[in-house]
């Protein structure tokens, strides 16, 4: 059994994400703003499995508590960097309070998590963040998601660094660039669109990946997509 944090774990994909861990017998620490929906999360799998924790992660005082609600007695195998946001708006309409709203939610909480809990990641554990082919070099991009898709480039970048630092400790990082999945998200980037892909899919790759890959992947940029938009 390992010892799992996952962010923006409420809907979409870390709902779907967070489920598949605790289903597999997993012990889930299940992270976002939304109370509610945790608690909905939480009543859906074996009790005690999903430990819902309101935080918002772009908030240093909510994260300078966390270890507080985690206790001290335990390491933390797997970190899921999930949680994200999109601002779709022509790159002319957007003001410097969406770019940062877009740095703060998508490459800033990471960074200020992983701080925040490093003392929880031991020899062996893993780090996923969750990026996105928008901010994937070479992919094709897309008019008005210029904020974000530069926001998950830079988390991609992070990505790569921080498993040279974190390599002798044993700690691998790796970044998912996911192609289109159906949730609400997609729904803002992409009105309309129908996804060939499902949260509960998406979050079979990304548990078997957290769980599995970290034997023989280290430091990489990984595209999982099945074309592009998805
Ligand atoms: N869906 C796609 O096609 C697609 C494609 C590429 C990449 N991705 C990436 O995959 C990840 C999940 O996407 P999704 O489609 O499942 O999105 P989603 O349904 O919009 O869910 C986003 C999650 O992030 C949480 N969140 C947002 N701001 C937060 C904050 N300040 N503090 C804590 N939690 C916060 C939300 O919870 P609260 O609102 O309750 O805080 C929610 O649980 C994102 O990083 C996204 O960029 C998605």
């Amino acid at each position: 059994m390992k010892n799992i944090l996952i962010t923006g774990a409420s809907k979409g994909i870390g709902y779907a994400t967070a489920l598949r861990f605790a289903q597999q017998g997993h012990q889930v620490f299940a992270l976002a703003r939304s109370e509610s929906k945790l608690e909905k999360l939480s009543k859906e799998s074996v009790p005690g499995k999903i430990i819902p924790i309101a935080i918002d992660l772009t908030s240093q005082k909510e994260i300078d508590i966390l270890p507080q609600k985690l206790g001290t007695t335990f390491s933390i195998d797997i970190l899921v960097n999930n949680a994200g946001a999109l601002i779709n708006k022509p790159f002319m309409d957007t003001d410097m309070d969406d770019w940062m709203h877009q740095l703060q939610v998508n490459l800033l909480a990471p960074v200020r998590l992983i701080k925040g809990i490093k003392g929880y990641l031991k020899k062996g554990s893993h780090i996923v963040n969750i990026g996105s082919m928008g901010g994937f070099q070479g992919s094709a991009k897309f008019p008005g998601l210029a904020a974000y898709s530069a926001s998950k480039g830079a988390l991609s970048i992070f990505s790569e660094c921080l498993s040279t630092e974190f390599s002798e400790e044993g700690i691998s990082v790796n970044c998912l660039c996911l192609g289109a999945v159906q949730t609400e998200m997609l729904n803002e980037a992409f009105p309309g669109y129908k996804a060939p892909t499902q949260p509960e899919e998406m979050a079979g790759f990304i548990a078997d990946f957290s769980l599995n890959a970290r034997s023989y992947i280290n430091g990489k940029v990984i595209p999982v997509a099945l074309n592009n938009p998805g």
